[in-house]
């Protein structure tokens, strides 16, 4: 796990931009999962920004988004494919056929899960994975004691994560109490994941994520197993990390040995 803390979001959005550009321009035709929620708004700038401003393409690009509400219609304001059209696919070249988002309005949700998992698996796995973190610890919407084994299927939402997430939703409208999302196994066997949080209120879920005990009650920490995951947050997400300073020291090592040794994208896992 190689942690990064910026001094403000807007460093971290533009490192992660950074990084994701990388894999696009390395691999034209990567396969990306995506997150919604107010987190990877910086990166979805800044990824329109290089469309605009230098031509960074991604025609070619396949996305699988990590999850959708049960039981709103994906035009309705607040679905994540509203969400993602409006921040991210209708201000670059993507074509909308190869992005997917699951269906929060299948007659049936349970069957949805095993159908996503397998139009994943014929893309080939997802190359690069984008995460938030919710304050309860979710990655996607996998709440704590989600299965460290799971794959795609339907999830209840604790009250927390319905808390957290009310403010999207008008007082007397409906907000689903259920949604479909990437599983914790999907999520794991991503090639990479560069999961990103800012903000005091992340602090303990980002402490829990990367020095708490492996567990499932905070299902970000099981990043913990994975071989190429980046952290990436700013200083009031990393507040309550004891081993902070090291993880900076750890960077400017990096940094150095990168510089000598590799052109491109070593981590010390
Ligand atoms: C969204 C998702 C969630 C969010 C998390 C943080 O697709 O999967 O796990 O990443 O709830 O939400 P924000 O970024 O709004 O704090």
């Amino acid at each position: 796990m190689q942690v990064l803390i910026f001094p403000d979001p807007l460093a971290l959005a533009k490192k992660s931009a950074d990084l994701v550009e990388s894999q696009i321009q390395t691999y034209p035709d990567s396969v990306i999962g995506l997150a919604t929620g107010s987190t990877p708004l910086g990166l979805y700038e800044q990824l329109i920004s290089r469309h605009e401003e230098s031509g960074l393409s991604f025609s070619k690009i396949r996305t699988f988004n990590l999850d959708e509400y049960v039981g709103i219609p994906s035009d309705h304001p607040q679905s994540y494919r509203t969400f993602m059209d409006e921040n991210l696919f209708d201000r670059i070249n993507i074509d909308k056929s190869n992005t997917q988002v699951p269906d929060g309005m299948a007659e049936n949700p349970l069957e949805v899960g095993p159908e996503y998992e397998k139009m994943i698996e014929t893309a080939g796995g997802i190359d690069l994975q984008i995460l938030g973190v919710g304050t309860d610890g979710h990655i996607g919407f996998n709440e704590p004691t989600s299965s460290l084994g799971s794959v795609t299927r339907v999830k209840t939402l604790t009250q927390q994560t319905m808390a957290d997430n009310s403010r999207f939703f008008k007082p007397d409208e409906f907000q689903p109490k259920l949604a479909i999302t990437m599983g914790m196994k999907t999520i794991l066997d991503a090639r990479r994941i560069l999961l990103l949080a800012h903000g005091e209120n992340k602090a303990e879920a980002v402490r829990d994520m990367i020095e708490g005990p492996l567990s499932a009650f905070c299902p970000a920490s099981a990043l913990q197993l994975h071989q190429r995951t980046t952290i990436l947050i700013d200083e009031a997400a990393a507040s309550k990390l004891s081993l902070k300073d090291y993880y900076k020291f750890v960077g400017e090592m990096q940094d150095d040995l990168v510089r000598k040794h590799r052109p491109s994208d070593w981590i010390e896992r």
